[in-house]
């Protein structure tokens, strides 16, 4: 029996958000430290993954060429020092003739490309799509996935085209996980001229995507920006609880070595983190809209559901949830509070706070949220 690559969505670290083209051996092995230091490790991130900037050329035989000035050591070591921490190694291309930084890209060497990081020891590949020349996106992504397939090594393949030919329609079976908009910036609300996106842009382009999600294929709204310092430790909660109700792929992209205290409890929630990686593996999907008010649901593994009650406004809101007023039907399932009892826990308090029975009264900061994990009450 073959396991499942990505059957949760994947955890790990990522170099572009916080450090763009400055990468070396010397940064990425200290952040493979930090992610065991930390407690990230123990919190279940897994792969540290090398974003652009790593490649310098191709010799004479089409060899890719890390910079041997970051990377005195080589590819292969790195890697053995991130396996030897417990880790898993995750490196970028590009579909086109040039990364999105104008490094080699990997059209035509795709073979030649994944054949090397296999044997580097490569766990996972990001895949961009900058300089792609007018290529058909299915089968330039295909060719990687064929390419990463043909070398027997398990490799996560991250599709990374930003969503303008609807990857979630094609990239099951390609790859594990696919962008769905272009980049995220570090901001609540804001987007910038470039296409880059604030958290609550994200979440609306990812909201209705939720039936093309499951284990092994997830949507990815884009990198984790918390602790960057854009945004409040409550914008970054709110930001980190909703990438968990999107299951999203989280991958930390801040400096590990210096998390101040808020920035490690968010990133290191294990109930939050539990929601994202359910073994379910649904995505959440937003069940009710009050316009500035949302509530998002998601329903997890053994009749359990996750809810969110997010405030997106620039005030508080003041909560009062009766749970008998309606059910949740959804897809296949079906929930009746006025059948069912269910416990109710808050994730971000970690305490129980009562049951459906009642009304539920909270005082939601602006941009905050409440997440809850509901348990059906045994009888
Ligand atoms: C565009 C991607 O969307 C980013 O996540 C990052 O990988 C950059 N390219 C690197 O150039």
């Amino acid at each position: 029996k073959t396991e499942t690559l990505a059957a949760t969505p994947p955890m790990g670290w990522n170099s572009w958000n916080k450090f763009g083209c400055n990468v070396s051996e010397k940064l990425i092995k200290e952040m493979a430290d930090a992610m065991v230091n930390s407690g990230m490790a123990d919190a279940g991130y897994q792969y540290i993954v090398i974003d652009d900037c790593w490649q310098v050329g191709r010799d004479s035989a089409g060899n890719i060429i890390p910079d041997p000035k970051r990377f005195p050591d080589g590819m292969k070591a790195l890697a053995d020092y991130i396996h030897s921490k417990g880790l898993k190694f995750g490196i970028y291309s590009c579909a086109g003739s040039m990364t999105c930084q104008k490094r080699p890209g990997s059209r035509g060497y795709q073979f030649q490309d994944a054949r090397q990081y296999a044997a580097w020891g490569v766990d996972y590949l990001k895949y961009d799509w900058c300089y792609n020349e007018g290529q058909n996106a299915e089968a330039a992504y295909k060719t990687m996935s064929d390419a990463l397939k043909a070398t027997g090594r398990p490799i996560v393949f991250s599709i990374c085209e930003w969503g303008s030919n609807k990857p979630w329609e094609w990239g099951k079976g390609i790859g594990n996980l696919w962008r769905t908009t272009g980049d995220i910036f570090d901001s609540f609300k804001g987007e910038i001229n470039w296409g880059a996106k604030g958290v609550l842009q994200i979440i609306d382009l990812n909201a209705d995507l939720w039936k093309y999600a499951g284990p092994g294929h997830w949507n990815d709204p884009d990198m984790l920006e918390v602790g960057n310092g854009g945004m409040t430790d409550e914008e970054y909660k709110t930001h980190f609880s909703m990438w968990c109700m999107l299951a999203a792929p989280l991958m930390a992209g801040n400096d590990l070595r210096s998390m101040d205290d808020e920035t490690k409890k968010i990133l290191t929630n294990e109930e939050v983190i539990q929601v994202d990686q359910d073994a379910l593996g649904e995505q959440g999907f937003r069940f009710i809209d009050y316009g500035d008010q949302e509530i998002w649901v998601k329903f997890l593994d053994n009749d359990e559901l996750a809810v969110c009650f997010l405030n997106r406004a620039d005030t508080p809101w003041k909560l009062d949830y009766n749970w008998q007023k309606t059910g949740i039907s959804h897809a296949k399932h079906y929930v009746s509070f006025s059948d069912k009892k269910y416990d109710l826990r808050d994730l971000w308090q970690h305490k129980a706070i009562g049951n459906t029975s009642k009304n539920l009264t909270a005082d939601i900061p602006a941009h905050g949220v409440l997440m809850l994990r509901l348990t059906p009450e045994k009888k």
